[in-house]
């Protein structure tokens, strides 16, 4: 087999860690004389890396003198929740180490290279996320998440039938996509007026969670929230951003984060401070247009319901204008049973 079958083994392999949230996606196969010798990946936020994973597979330690390491990602050189990884590669004899792509995190990036080099491995690196990490990419490139911005929109681009009321525009295919797509994000974040009319559950029911994304929500006075609400209910994490400091008792979940005026600049700043790779925005139509017209939207997922629902109901977005229009390329369209799904990145 070549490095680029290698590689995907290895990028095959990343795809299975589930759950390593704030942690990329990473997967490494060990290779000698054409042959696997071994596969392993990052399961979890955490434990321990691929390439260690990989070498943990080996029925002999010292199998792996002489062999090839292929990996997804830049082996780590620091000190974290385990041991670096790129010395273990030295101690353990590996020759020949190719890379998918240096790691964009600062405490890494070509630090891990230098270690091998410097103890005689031969590195390449490929130059290729293989499809992984797009958020974790962006994050350390751009010092923000990624924003996905998604709704469901009748054909006549309204959001709900009629104002201040919830309007069930998908079906169950597209609703279960719904909860594919929330798996993969760190952070969902709604305006005050979609928690108080749909009060939405924002978790993820689809799959047991080991890191679920924090449900966000962005409100005047906290203190005007009914506890009833499923924000409150302790499935998952909850920042609720207020521009009052809170008076009541709240459950352990919740934490509250008071600024006079929070706008999407501001709100993503804290994200990013908080160590949030990705956002998924999920109405509604105000807080739509806010975003869009502070150009805070990398993504656009629509689901498209086959009905017209009128004058009375809101548009997708509605409130600040936009100075430039935003263009998309061109979209991914996918049917899901009744719906059609458009997906499309920002130029
Ligand atoms: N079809 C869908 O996919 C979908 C998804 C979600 C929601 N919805 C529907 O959308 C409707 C709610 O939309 P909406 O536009 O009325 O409300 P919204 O966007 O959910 O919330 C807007 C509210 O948040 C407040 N807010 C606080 N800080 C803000 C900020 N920085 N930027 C913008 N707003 C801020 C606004 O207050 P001020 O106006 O006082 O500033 C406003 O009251 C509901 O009927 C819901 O069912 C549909």
């Amino acid at each position: 087999m070549v490095d680029q079958q290698y590689f995907q083994m290895a990028v095959n392999a990343a795809r299975q860690g589930a759950d390593t949230w704030t942690n990329p996606q990473v997967g490494a196969v060990l290779v000698k004389h054409d042959q696997v010798l071994a596969v392993g990946y990052h399961h979890q936020y955490g434990e321990r890396h691929a390439e260690v994973d990989a070498l943990s597979k080996l029925p002999e330690i010292g199998q792996a003198k002489g062999a090839t390491m292929y990996v997804t990602l830049e082996p780590c050189s620091h000190y974290g929740k385990t041991p670096p990884c790129a010395k273990r590669l030295v101690e353990v004899g590996i020759s020949r180490v190719i890379i998918g792509q240096l790691d964009p995190n600062p405490k890494v990036s070509g630090r891990g290279v230098a270690i091998l080099e410097q103890n005689g491995i031969s590195v390449t690196v490929l130059e290729s996320t293989g499809g992984l990490n797009q958020a974790y990419n962006y994050f350390y490139r751009n010092g923000r998440p990624w924003i996905t911005m998604k709704y469901a929109m009748s054909l006549d681009g309204k959001i709900n039938g009629v104002s201040g009321q919830r309007t069930q525009l998908t079906h169950s295919i597209a609703q279960a996509d719904v909860q594919q797509l929330r798996q993969h994000q760190q952070a969902i974040l709604v305006g005050e007026r979609t928690l108080t009319v749909d009060d939405p559950q924002l978790t993820v029911r689809s799959r047991q969670m080991v890191f679920p994304p924090i449900r966000i929500a962005v409100v005047h006075d906290v203190n005007q929230l009914s506890t009833a609400l499923h924000l409150f209910d302790q499935e998952a994490p909850t920042w609720l951003f207020s521009e009052v400091a809170n008076q009541k008792v709240v459950p352990k979940t919740v934490k509250v984060i008071v600024q006079p005026k929070w706008t999407p600049a501001k709100i993503v700043a804290y994200l990013a401070e908080q160590g949030i790779q990705s956002l998924l925005v999920e109405g509604g139509s105000r807080i739509q247009a806010a975003f869009i017209a502070a150009e805070l939207v990398d993504e656009l997922i629509v689901y498209l319901s086959p009905q017209v629902l009128g004058g009375q109901g809101l548009p997708a977005a509605v409130g600040l204008p936009l100075t430039d229009q935003m263009a998309f390329a061109t979209p991914t369209i996918t049917a899901l049973g009744q719906d059609v799904r458009l997906r499309a990145r920002r130029l």
